[in-house]
């Protein structure tokens, strides 16, 4: 029952202290004049160090059934408590994911291709903004595809996107995707991906490092940066490698897939490179981290 008894009567001004001390938000590049609800949702992604690993299990969503991630429940049973967010479509997050976890969800809602297609930048908004809410999702996620045949479709997919999430206060994360052309992956192309999708509005970009230049795609985008990792590399050392040399330059975090699932010791290297993303470990120490999680 309310109660009124006991209220005290508010303090004049000239009683408290001078300098108004509010709480100090985190960094959040380009996120200062955001709504509150987006803010709070994209700081839910962003830890306080300013810094993210998302762990991406959308494959299958031109993929089908890709390796490790046959029963993508499983492959995450043991990760998720080590990733500050999932990166997963609505079928698998109802069918594979518990409800009762934490762990905040971006939701996948691009697609409409498969890889045995011509083209696969052909893609569709396959999920509508009610279905965002209801999934609780704390942000969403769609592809782009600059300089291919789709390119002004996808680029309205995410300005479209954005302008119906902006009314709920949901954040949209761009991934400026290659499909089957791996070596378009240079900073020049990359930069121009990013950019334009922090133009049309994209709360965070998710793209590939590049060897060269890289701070050529983080500084031209006015918006956090989230690498991908791509196909598996040929060693741990150097996943560790780029991704310490890509927060080196700029990026915030990564949103690495195959190099950690399909490692035969996931669980070890999820945990060494969220050791190199918050703690800024450097290569060498994540390598012998993980060596010695093999085991653990
Ligand atoms: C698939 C994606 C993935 O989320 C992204 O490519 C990251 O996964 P990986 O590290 O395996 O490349 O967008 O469409």
């Amino acid at each position: 029952m309310a109660d009124a008894g006991g209220v005290l009567e508010a303090r004049a001004v000239s009683e408290m202290p001078s300098e108004h001390k509010g709480i100090k938000g985190k960094q959040i590049k380009g996120g200062d004049n955001l709504g509150w609800g987006t803010r709070n949702r994209l700081s839910r992604l962003i830890k306080p160090d300013g810094h993210c690993q998302f762990l991406p299990i959308d494959h299958g969503y031109f993929q089908g059934p890709t390796r490790c991630l046959e029963r993508p429940g499983e492959t995450i049973r043991d990760l998720f408590p080590y990733a500050d967010a999932l990166f997963v479509t609505r079928g698998v997050l109802r069918t594979c994911v518990n409800p009762d976890i934490d762990t905040p969800i971006i939701l996948r809602v691009s697609g409409g291709t498969s890889v045995i297609a011509e083209d696969l930048s052909n893609e569709i908004i396959t999920t509508s903004v009610e279905e965002m809410i209801r999934l609780n999702v704390a942000a969403v996620g769609l592809s782009i595809f600059v300089g291919t045949d789709y390119e002004r479709q996808s680029l309205e997919n995410l300005a479209m996107l954005i302008s119906e999430c902006e009314d709920y206060g949901i954040p949209v994360m761009a991934v400026t995707a290659v499909g089957k052309e791996l070596e378009k992956r240079t900073a020049r192309y990359l930069a121009l991906s990013c950019r334009i999708a922090a133009e049309l509005g994209a709360k965070i970009v998710k793209t590939y490092y590049c060897v060269e230049d890289f701070e050529k795609v983080t500084n031209g985008c006015p918006v956090p940066v989230v690498m991908a990792g791509g196909p598996k590399c040929e060693t741990e050392l150097e996943v560790f490698d780029f991704v310490y040399n890509g927060i080196d330059k700029g990026a915030i975090g990564i949103n690495l897939g195959r190099n950690v699932w399909q490692n035969p010791h996931p669980v070890a290297m999820m945990r060494a490179l969220n050791a190199v993303v918050h703690d800024g470990i450097t290569p060498k120490q994540a390598f012998d981290l993980f060596k010695s999680l093999q085991n653990a």
